[in-house]
């Protein structure tokens, strides 16, 4: 896994279409956490070998300042999966920090995936295991096999769900993205977030929802990201810059969460180191380790998004 990305904010993850020199170059210019060029669904079929070196100049020439920064290759069932990773990590450099696999059925798609990184970063001379892996679920057996997905490789740093082709690999009678697959007493997501969400993090892996197709309602994005966002997702796609403004707003901590958990962090220091306690009183609330973990993530996603400690 890289260890550069694992600790980094997921709250906006950039998509960009890898067949597009105008879109790969205004890519970096977007206020987002995490950016990947796309090699799969954006790109059409005889578009897909010619888009390896436009990914590969844009990767090594554009500066992505700090982001996450992820190429998504072509699943396992294409022609492509084994030409994307050998051509284009093969030729990336080290500021490539992941792959995305979409189309995830079984953990063993995962493993394959590790052992060609292994052999390509070998050859191209990046250090051992640098390369992280994101996983997508997008189909009811990838669904599953969450579980074992999540656990197939140390390599993997975050688990993505893929609403648009899940809904085709399941059936649902719907033609786009929209929140309106978020309202009614019982909604046709509710199983699966809370699955992705708990086997992502019995894995210590980032949970991202992903892309909310009706671009222009900002609203209704707002709205759709904030169910994912209450469930303890990290983050979700953005199609456009717009739609990842709105995510780094909503998958950020309130104030309030942000200066409790670096009171929280503070009291947990002195319980630690002064107090020589694992477990201390915060006002009402016991903490311990665990506290001062949830804590530690908040703190970094309002770091990320410029906030600081309120004085008063
Ligand atoms: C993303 O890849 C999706 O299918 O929603
Ligand atoms: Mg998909």
């Amino acid at each position: 896994m890289s260890q550069r990305s694992r600790p980094l904010p997921r709250r906006s993850c950039l998509s960009t279409p890898g067949s597009s020199e105008r879109f790969l170059a205004k890519a970096p210019t977007a206020t987002a956490d995490f950016s990947f060029l796309d090699l799969e669904d954006s790109v059409a079929p005889k578009e897909k070998v010619a888009a390896r070196d436009k990914v590969v100049a844009a990767l090594r020439t554009l500066d992505w300042d700090d982001r996450v920064l992820c190429v998504r290759v072509n699943a396992w069932d294409t022609p492509w999966t084994y030409g994307d990773v050998i051509d284009v990590v093969g030729r990336a450099g080290e500021r490539l920090d992941e792959v995305m696999l979409p189309k995830v059925r079984r953990a063993s798609d995962v493993v394959a995936l590790d052992l060609l990184l292994s052999q390509v970063e070998r050859n191209a001379g990046l250090p051992e295991g640098h390369v992280g892996i994101e996983a997508q679920i997008e189909t009811a057996e990838g669904l599953i096999n969450v579980e074992e997905i999540c656990a197939a490789s140390p390599r993997l740093e975050s688990i993505v769900f893929g609403p648009a082709d899940f809904a085709a690999s399941i059936g649902m009678p719907v033609t786009t993205i929209d929140e309106t697959l978020h309202q009614g007493p019982s909604t046709p997501f509710s199983y699966v977030f809370a699955k992705i969400l708990m086997a992502g993090r019995a894995n210590g892996l980032h949970v991202i929802d992903g892309p909310f197709l009706k671009v222009r309602d900002l609203d209704a994005l707002r709205y759709a990201a904030g169910i994912t966002a209450a469930y303890g997702f990290d983050g979700k796609w953005a199609l456009t810059p717009d739609q990842a403004a709105v995510l780094n707003e909503v998958y950020s901590p309130s104030q309030e969460l942000f200066d409790k958990s670096l009171d929280i962090l503070d009291a947990y220091r002195r319980a630690t180191q002064e107090q020589l306690t694992g477990a201390v009183m915060f006002g009402d609330e016991m903490i311990d380790e665990a506290s001062a973990k949830i804590a530690t993530s908040f703190v970094a996603r309002g770091r990320r998004s410029g906030m600081t400690r309120s004085t008063s």
